[in-house]
């Protein structure tokens, strides 16, 4: 029996009651370094996945991409449009359902980009997740995921991360391109996150 994570009030009360304890009150350092000198990436739009309080939302506008952000709490969309508009950049902030996104995204966004997203929702909706995710992405547009945490615990969230299962789920719409696990980590998770690039070489409609 899961935690209910399928629900946005789960989340509500985490970060209600400061229990967010996978808030790192930064952009990951990692994602900043690739939208700088992955040459593969070129400018475009990205959709920040589970963005939470916004921080890499951010750092990507602030590179001048065009970006939307999605999160179905409502508490952090709120924190996120507030750093916003001190950070002086546009972002579309939607406080939506992941699963639930209007096919009006379908096939829209140049990059997708997922971090401590996939380790939150229902390990059983993660098939759906991936064909979801998949669907937004353009043909020719890449998914960035830094996988967080691929360990092995008893339970979640975070829930654990098998590489392979991972792989197995996105490779049925995306083709792995990059690999890495000698990635700038931020200290306390160190050892326990992998970077992967997927390119979509065809189109899901
Ligand atoms: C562990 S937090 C990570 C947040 C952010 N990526 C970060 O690194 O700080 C997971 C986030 O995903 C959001 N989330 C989980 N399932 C979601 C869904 N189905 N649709 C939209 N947001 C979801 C939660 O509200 C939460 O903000």
């Amino acid at each position: 029996m899961y935690a209910p994570v399928d629900k946005p009030a789960f989340w509500e009360n985490k970060y209600k009651t400061d229990q967010a304890n996978w808030d790192t009150k930064s952009y990951n350092p990692v994602f900043a370094e690739l939208l700088d000198n992955y040459e593969l990436i070129k400018t475009g739009k990205i959709l920040i996945a589970g963005c939470g309080k916004g921080y890499d939302a951010i750092i990507a506008a602030q590179k001048k991409y065009k970006v939307t952000a999605i999160d179905f709490s409502s508490t952090a969309i709120n924190y996120a449009k507030q750093l916003a508009i001190q950070s002086n950049v546009n972002i579309e902030f939607l406080n939506e359902d992941i699963f639930t996104l209007s096919d009006d995204y379908s096939e829209s966004f140049d990059l997708v980009y997922e971090y401590t997203t996939y380790c939150a929702i229902n390990p059983e909706r993660r098939k759906e997740f991936a064909r979801k995710i998949s669907s937004l992405i353009k043909k020719g547009g890449r998914l960035i995921a830094i996988l967080f945490p691929v360990d092995k615990r008893e339970s979640g969230p975070p829930f654990s991360i098998d590489v392979q299962e991972f792989y197995k789920n996105f490779s049925e719409y995306l083709h792995l391109e990059l690999s890495n696990r000698q990635i700038n980590s931020i200290k306390p998770r160190k050892g326990k996150e992998i970077l992967q690039i997927y390119i979509k070489k065809w189109s899901m409609i």
